[in-house]
This record gives structure tokens, C-alpha cells and sequence, in this order.
């Protein structure tokens, strides 16, 4: 039996590897040399990856992402009938978001982007000082990757606000969840962190009114999918002060076309999808711990409940 892999081959290549290592036992093929699709057990797939091909595979167990994110798999026409789907929770995914958006976060907190713009003016002026313990954070989703982040904010000394689906403590970090509860959380974010999963309930999410009620002049960051975002209602919120910047690492599409006035916007941020990069050996070994408990019929890690959606 035979492991799938789909994605650029470049990083089949290193997710072979990775695989291989954990594993030496493993039977890898490289989309779409599949062989014959008798032989394919397993999955490791990509944004790419048509999931109507999966269909193709008679025998096939297990699918995994190769990203935390799984709303490539489940768009239509989803994965396969009852084969289930697995996603990376990943030290190194997670410590990366948290990087970028610690970056973000004092970016915009010690006015880096005025401060740059006055250094090309060569103009010598002091802003005033930025007052950490005034400046809640609220996260879009307190997850894996938000509550990680969060911990990091808190650290520092920033308030820290968070909403999820369901009701949730996290320590150190003022909870919110419901239509109510994100009112009450944006009205008191400085910045919004989206660190959403992109679902039918979180699709446009970042919209106008959304934005409208943050506190004037707030700054948004979003790592998480760009389908959270309604694009011109952040164009048209930077455009009217109401939010003062916006960091940006995915949007809709990808590659962002040259076109797009985000990448010219002087206050807008941008990385090509950059914040956290999957690194196959840091994954690897729970791709083959999750082939191995399908095999033995056992709960697989990291399962993505179709119901919810992530
Ligand atoms: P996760 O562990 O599944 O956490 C998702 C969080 O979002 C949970 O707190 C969940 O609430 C909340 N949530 C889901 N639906 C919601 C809704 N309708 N209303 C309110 N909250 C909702 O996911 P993760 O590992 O943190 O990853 C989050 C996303 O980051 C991924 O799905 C992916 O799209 C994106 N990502 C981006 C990059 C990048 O490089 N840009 C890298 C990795 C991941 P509950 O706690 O109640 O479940
Ligand atoms: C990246 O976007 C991921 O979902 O891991």
C-alpha cells in the first residue's frame, strides 16, 4: 500500500523525505505518478489537489492536509464519502503564527509604518509613546494558533481578548463567543487578529460592520484565510481612518492579482502567504502516527469535524 502526496514538487520531494525518515517501510508516490490507485492508502494533499480525483482511490483510508487549514478539502465536492480527514497541529506552524503575529502586533503598536515613512522624509520627530496596557488585542478564533499568539500578547503586557464558537476560558485572556460577544470584543479591540479557520460561518466575517465597530484608527492583521476579509470594506475603512492599517498575509485569490490595490496601499502590510510554512519533517511524524491508527481502526489526531466545518 502506497502513500499520496500532492502539492509543488519541490515540497513532494521534502515530504517524501520527511516520510521516509520516520518510516522507511513507507511506499511513496508523487502525484500524479500514482501507480496503480488500488495501491493508495493515504493522502497528503495540498490546496491544489482536486478532491473529485480522490475519488479515484478504491482503497483509500486516510486523507491529510498539509496545512492546519482545511477549507480546500471540504469545499465541493469535499473529500471522498466516510474517509476521514486530518489536519497538522504543528509546534512549528504554531510557533511561526505566533512570530508573525507578534511582528505585526508591534508593528503597528511602536508606528512603525509612520516612523519608516518619516525616516524617507528625514524628519526627526517623536510620536508619542504607545501605552501597552491600553491597547487590547482581540483574536478572531482561540485555537491552536490564536491561543498561542494570545499567550505570547499577554506576555508582553497587552490586554488580550479572544472569541471562539463555543464558550471557552483561556487563561489570562477575556473571552467572548456569539454574535453578542464579538460586538462586545470589537468594540474594544485596538487590533483584531483573525486566526479564524475559513468556514460558511467565518467567510467575510472581517466586513463593514465588523470594521464600524472597532475603535476608531484600530489595525487589523489577518493570518488566517483572505475569505475572511470583504475587501472593500477594508479599503473603504482605511480610506476613511476608521481603521489605520492593515497587515495582511492571505487574501482572495492567491496570488493576489498585480492589479489589487492592496499591494501599492501605503498602509497596508502585505506577505504572500508567508506566515507560518508547513515543514514536512516537524510533520511527518504525525502523518505516520495517523496512518498507522487508521490501519489499526484507532481515533486518528487532529481529525476535522465535518459538521463544524474545521
Ligand atoms: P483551530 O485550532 O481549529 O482553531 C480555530 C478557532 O476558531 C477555534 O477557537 C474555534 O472555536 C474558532 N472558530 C471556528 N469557527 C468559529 C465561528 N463560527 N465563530 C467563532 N469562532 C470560531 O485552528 P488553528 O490551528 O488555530 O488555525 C486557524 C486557521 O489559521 C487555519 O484554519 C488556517 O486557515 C489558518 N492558517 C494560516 C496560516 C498561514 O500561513 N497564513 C498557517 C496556518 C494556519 P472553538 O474553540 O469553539 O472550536
Ligand atoms: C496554511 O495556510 C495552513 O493552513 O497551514
Amino acid at each position: 500500500m502506497a502513500v499520496l502526496l500532492s502539492t509543488k514538487p519541490a515540497a513532494m520531494a521534502m515530504w517524501r523525505d520527511a516520510l521516509l525518515a520516520v518510516d522507511p517501510s513507507l511506499e511513496i508516490r508523487m502525484f500524479p505518478d500514482a501507480g496503480d490507485p488500488a495501491a493508495i492508502e493515504a493522502a497528503v494533499v495540498w490546496t491544489a489537489h482536486d478532491m473529485a480525483e480522490l475519488r479515484r482511490y478504491p482503497n483509500l483510508r486516510l486523507i491529510v492536509s498539509m496545512g492546519a487549514g482545511v477549507d480546500h478539502l471540504l469545499r465541493p465536492p469535499g473529500p471522498p464519502p466516510s474517509i476521514p480527514v486530518a489536519r497538522l497541529v504543528d509546534r512549528m506552524l504554531t510557533t511561526q503564527m505566533g512570530e508573525w503575529v507578534l511582528l505585526n502586533v508591534l508593528r503597528f503598536h511602536r508606528q512603525d509604518l509612520a516612523y519608516r515613512a518619516q525616516q524617507q522624509g528625514r524628519v526627526w520627530e517623536e510620536l508619542p509613546a504607545p501605552v501597552t496596557a491600553e491597547t487590547p488585542v482581540g483574536f478572531l478564533g482561540l485555537g491552536e494558533l490564536g491561543t498561542h499568539a494570545a499567550g505570547l500578547l499577554r506576555g508582553l503586557g497587552f490586554p488580550v481578548l479572544g472569541w471562539s464558537r463555543r464558550p471557552k476560558q483561556v487563561a489570562g485572556v477575556e473571552t467572548f463567543h456569539g454574535a453578542d460577544g464579538l460586538a462586545a470584543m470589537a468594540a474594544r479591540a485596538r487590533m483584531l487578529v483573525c486566526l479564524l479557520p475559513l468556514t460558511p460561518e467565518t467567510r467575510g466575517v472581517i466586513d463593514a460592520r465588523l470594521l464600524g465597530l472597532l475603535p476608531r484608527g484600530a489595525f487589523v492583521i489577518n493570518g488566517a484565510r483572505g475569505g475572511h476579509v470583504v475587501d472593500a470594506d477594508l479599503l473603504a475603512a482605511l480610506e476613511t481612518g476608521q481603521v489605520a492599517a492593515a497587515a495582511l498575509d492571505v487574501f482572495s485569490p492567491e496570488p493576489l492579482p498585480e492589479a489589487h490595490p492592496y499591494w501599492a496601499h501605503p498602509r497596508v502590510v502585505m506577505t504572500p502567504h508567508a506566515a507560518s510554512i508547513t515543514i514536512p519533517a516537524s510533520a511527518a511524524p504525525q502523518v505516520v502516527e495517523n496512518l498507522r491508527r487508521a490501519r489499526a481502526g484507532q481515533p486518528l489526531l487532529n481529525l476535522v469535524d465535518f459538521s463544524a466545518g474545521y
